[in-house]
This record gives C-alpha cells, structure tokens and sequence, in this order.
C-alpha cells in the first residue's frame, strides 16, 4: 500500500472525537483501519486527552524501579474482572508475549523441579501471528516473517487452527511449556476459533501441566462486544496478553496472569525501563473506563451485527466476495483474489482499510465509536469500489 500521510483537522485536536482523519491537502478518511486495531475511541477523545495531558502535568516517567498510581489503578479492573491476579505491563503485543514465552517456562521449572527434562517447548497454530522478537517471531505462522531471521526460538510446533486431536497428543507429550492461541485471529485473515477448540486446550493443559495462553492483542479489549474475546467461550487461560487499543495510541503492552504463573517469577527476572510508566498507564484508564461499560460493549455488538449483515447484503452477491465472517468489530471479508487493488481504490475514495491472511482477506476494525451511519457510508464505498477486482481476474 502506498504510504499516505494523515493528521487530524486543527478542529478535533481540540477535542471533538472521531472516526475521520485528513491528508495534508485537506482530503477526509473514514477511519476502518483505526492504526491497525488500536483507536477504539477513534481519534481525539476529549477525555482521553485531558487525562494524559493532566497526567504528562503530573509525572511522566520514573522507571520500573518504582510503582506509581496509574500503574496501580491500570492493573485493578484486569484483576477485578478476568481469571488473573497479577498484571505484567510490556511496551507492544510483541513484549508482552515475550513476557509470555519467558514466564511459561520459569513456570515450568519452577512448579516441576524434580523433572528430568522441564517442558521447555510451545505450540502455535497456522494463520497465528504473535509479533516479530525472536521468541514472538518463532510463534508466528507465516514463514515469511521468520525465514530471513532464522535461527529463531527452536521448539515451536505449528498445528491446524482447530485440530483438537493433534493439539491433544502433542500436549499430553509432557514437552510442552505453553500452548499460544488467539481465540480471533486477526493478522492471520479474521479467523474465529470453536468453544470446542478451546476448552479441548484448556482440558489437555490442565491434564498436562502445559499453560494456556490467549493472544488477545488484536481482539481483546471491547472489539468482540465483549470485554475480553475468550469470554465468549466460557473458558480461561493462564496467561492472557493484550496490547494496541489498550493505551488509545500509546504503546503499551501486558501479560495478565494466575497466582500460580506470577508465584514462579522472582522480582528482576523480567522488566523494562519504560514499561508501565505513569503516563500510557494512565491513558489505558481513560480507555478502559470507557470500553468496559456494559452499554458500550452492547453497542459494539449491535452495530458488528449490523455491519456484518449490511456487508453480506451489499458485497455477497460479488463473485469475487467468499465470505463475511467476524466477530463484533473485527470483520473479514474473504476475497478470491488479492484485495490489495480495493484496498487502494477504497483509500482513493475516502475509506482506509487493512488486508489479512494471504492478502486476500479484507480486514475492517473501525473505532469501536463509529457510528452506524459512518458503517452504512464504509459499505457503500466497498460496493462501489468492487469493480475495481474484475480488473484482477
Ligand atoms: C494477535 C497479535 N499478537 C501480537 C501482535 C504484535 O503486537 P505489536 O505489533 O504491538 O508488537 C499483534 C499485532 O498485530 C497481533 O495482532
């Protein structure tokens, strides 16, 4: 994609929030791409920015040497309201599953001391992506991202996404550490796992010792209509990491573990110098307060549902549209070509969107604010940009 440059219009900065960004001629975007899954508020939200302008008054930066309020009250409603009882803040979804890479396996060593060999190895699945450090990378399916990197992490298996037999034995070996799943998997083309799929995971993890661990970097945090994606299946990892909406555009990233993950962890074992800091912790609590609301998470839900019906209605009948599957905000609309010329048309026509999986798969994650006007608008200039794939055949 071509790069376009984008800002906001001096009027919003003050604080009107929105889902509309502008290029430098003055040409106005309707945001579906929301900077790869990250602006749920979409962009300048008046609460947001007061919060981080008080809190950049206050106190930006003191280090992991020292706690402070944000970090504090940031941690609180994970630990209030999901299966963890500690938070560990990182700066991207990348660290955060770094994090997740290294606790399972001092958790292995720690609760199995008198093993012979610690199970020190982890499974992943196809179409996963975890982020691009040489630990995260080993994780990530497309070879692509790891190929000009290699040696990455060794003792990564790649499964089917959804293959509850080969997942169970290979977990029953007694050699895995940790199993990494999304339970949506954006970047891998907006593919959403079963209720079975998982509790088969958590059932084999709980037999073996093995830990759980839910990427929900991309899905997590409201973009489903629920506050975490894994509570739509009703079951629970012991390991969970999140990442890009939870900061409103800062970077921050965290590991939400059981007392039994964080008993294994001595204080130093892992840490960074900007991670938690006062400021992002603080703008994650202008998000959060926001996007776990019940009535939010509802409207989240109400308008998927309706984007995902208006997207079927509207592009189903193209021979070149597969499928439109998704999850509330997190849709997919399966192509059987590259999608890289809509894509391009689209942002020609004042609509950004992201691609997925093969490159054929057009991903739309709009701020969980947009309204259903704006969605209805984004579904027009689909249609009418749809032409533009005949040209691929
Ligand atoms: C599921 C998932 N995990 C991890 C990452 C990596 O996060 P980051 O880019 O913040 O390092 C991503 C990024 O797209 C992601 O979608």
């Amino acid at each position: 994609m071509a790069m376009t440059s984008l800002h906001l219009k001096p009027p919003i900065c003050t604080g009107t929030r929105s889902c509309k960004l502008y290029d430098p001629e003055g040409r106005e975007y309707l945001d579906l791409y929301s900077g790869i899954a990250v602006n749920s508020l979409g962009h300048g939200d008046p609460d947001w920015i007061r919060v981080v302008t008080e809190q950049a008054h206050t106190l930006t930066h003191v280090s992991n040497a020292f706690y402070s309020i944000p970090q504090v009250e940031l941690a609180k409603p994970p630990v209030a309201c999901s299966f963890a009882d500690r938070v560990f803040f990182s700066n991207s979804g990348t660290e955060a599953n770094e994090a997740a890479i290294k606790f399972a396996r001092k958790f292995q060593r720690y609760s199995f001391p008198d093993k012979k060999e610690p199970a020190t190895e982890f499974i992943s699945f196809t179409n996963s992506f975890h982020g691009r450090t040489m630990g995260a990378v080993a994780l990530t399916s497309k070879e692509h991202y790891r190929s000009p990197f290699e040696p990455v992490m060794p003792g990564v298996t790649f499964l089917e996404y959804g293959n509850i037999d080969a997942a169970g034995k290979l977990i029953q070996s007694g050699k895995i550490a940790a199993v990494f799943v999304e339970p949506i998997q954006g970047e891998g083309g907006v593919h959403s796992a079963t209720k079975e799929f998982l509790q088969s995971l958590r059932g084999a993890c709980d037999d073996s010792g093995s830990l759980l661990v839910f990427d929900e970097v991309q899905c997590s945090l409201g973009r489903t209509g629920y506050l975490w994606a894994h509570e739509a299946y009703g079951v629970v990892p012991d390991i969970m990491t999140l990442a890009k909406p939870l900061a409103g555009g800062l970077p921050i990233g965290a590991a939400l573990v059981t007392e039994k993950v964080a008993a294994s962890i001595k204080h130093g074992e892992h840490g960074s110098t900007f991670a938690g800091g006062p400021l992002i912790c603080a703008a994650g609590l202008a998000v959060l307060d926001k996007i776990s609301k019940p009535e939010f998470l509802l409207s989240v839900s109400n308008k998927g549902q309706y984007f995902k019906e208006l997207l079927t209605r509207k592009l189903g009948a193209n021979p070149h549209v597969k499928e439109v599957r998704g999850f509330g905000l997190i849709v997919g609309v399966e192509l059987d070509v590259s999608a890289s010329t809509l894509v391009d048309a689209c942002r020609n026509s004042g609509l950004l969107i992201i691609t997925a999986g093969k490159g054929n798969v057009l991903r739309l994650v709009p701020p969980l604010i947009i309204s259903k006007p704006e969605l209805e608008h984004a579904a027009d200039v689909l249609l009418e940009c749809l032409p533009v794939l005949d040209a691929s055949d």
